[in-house]
């Protein structure tokens, strides 16, 4: 088994850090071989992907990834930026299916922005495509328009598409996810004015004619936004397109008060996937040792259960980070009054010190 390490920029080099601590922890059998990503990777070889990292990559059994990006980077051309290398990645490697929960740790209850009653228990699973729709559709570009309210002036446009095998795939990955959940599906489209969601809306309710013990709703993506801070615990098993499903996503990671806790899985038909925290590269608190390592050392849980085949491993990272929080130990993003705030090499020590203390007493 080889895991690609791929820090990239910002805290990613210190989360990352810490999720491999945890991992060399566990004594389990597998190679691990970093390389750049991102701004790092365009500093040091001019492109924010280059071939011997996408190469390793496609090679490993997973990738765990921290976060790329720096606002230094805004004024480069589009193909150089380092959002570049993770939407590289994304197509390059197929990873179509995107997992990302949005769980309210219990103790963590009071870190959210909604009421306590609200999001107590809140259990959400968004799948969101992610190689396809208005992120990759061709064309896109600039141009003069021809038409429009503005004829003759300057115009730019991209490209919303969906192919049938695409939206089915992703479909059935959502059925197959809520048969192991509660067995809700809620589609996110935007039917009523997109061609593209009403498309969408057409297969995922063929495809749900395979599923009859699975219960499937419709929801516009306006109303989606709205339902998910009126009552999110409506929701079980969100699936929606690339662009709705980048900004639920965000919404849904936010209404736990702690998005530096929210793990996330990449991917594609061969379960090869790229593992990744939920939050950004976070330059304002880059090498300050404050960021909070535990979306990212749950990100490596999620490889250890779908990608590695090691779910009893993955199950004491994540029972180990229970207990950490348990303990009231809490870096800056979600310390309270009365709960003792860590840095990240701190928060690191202690998931380590928990899985090792469950090691020796059994
Ligand atoms: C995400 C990010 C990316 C996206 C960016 C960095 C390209 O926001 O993973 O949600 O839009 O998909
Ligand atoms: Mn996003």
């Amino acid at each position: 088994m080889k895991i690609a390490v791929l820090p990239g920029d910002g805290i990613g080099t210190e989360i990352v850090a810490e999720a491999i601590r945890v991992l060399e922890t566990l004594d389990l059998k597998f190679e691990m071989e970093s390389a750049l990503v991102g701004g790092a990777a365009y500093e040091a070889h001019g492109h924010p992907l280059p071939e011997a990292t996408l190469k390793l990559a496609k090679e490993a059994d997973a990738v765990l990834f921290g976060a790329v990006g720096d606002w230094k980077y805004d004024k480069l051309e589009r193909s150089l930026r380092p959002e570049q290398a993770i939407l590289g990645l994304r197509k390059n490697l197929g990873l179509f299916a995107n997992f990302r929960p949005a769980i309210c740790y219990e103790q963590l209850v009071g870190a959210s922005s909604l009421k306590p009653e609200l999001i107590s228990g809140l259990d959400i699973l968004i799948i969101r495509e992610l190689t396809g729709d208005i992120y990759f559709g061709q064309p896109r570009g600039r141009r003069t328009a021809v038409d429009g309210h503005f004829p003759g002036a300057e115009e730019a446009f991209d490209t919303m598409r969906y192919s049938r095998p695409e939206v089915e795939r992703i479909a059935h990955v959502a059925f197959q996810a809520a048969r192991k959940r509660s067995k809700r599906v809620t589609s996110v489209d935007k039917a009523n004015v997109l061609e593209t969601f009403q498309f969408w809306k057409d297969i995922v309710t063929e495809v749900g004619k395979e599923y009859p013990d699975v219960e499937l709703d419709h929801m516009y993506v306006d109303n989606a936004a709205m339902q998910l801070v009126k009552a999110p615990k409506k929701f079980d098993v969100v699936v929606t397109g690339n662009m709705f499903g980048d900004i639920l996503s965000d919404e849904a990671a936010m209404l736990t008060g702690s998005i530096g806790m929210l793990p996330s899985a990449s991917l594609n038909a061969s379960n090869q996937g790229l593992y990744e925290p939920s939050h950004g590269s976070a330059p304002d608190i880059a090498g300050k040792g404050v960021a909070n390592p535990l979306a990212t050392i749950l990100s490596a849980a999620m490889m250890l259960r779908f990608s590695l085949n090691q779910p009893e491993a993955a199950d004491r990272i994540e029972s180990a980070v229970q207990s950490v929080l348990a303990q009231g130990l809490r870096t800056a993003d979600i310390w309270s009054a009365g709960t003792t705030k860590v840095g990240t090499r701190e928060m690191g020590d202690a998931v380590v010190a928990a899985i090792t203390k469950k090691t020796i007493t059994g």
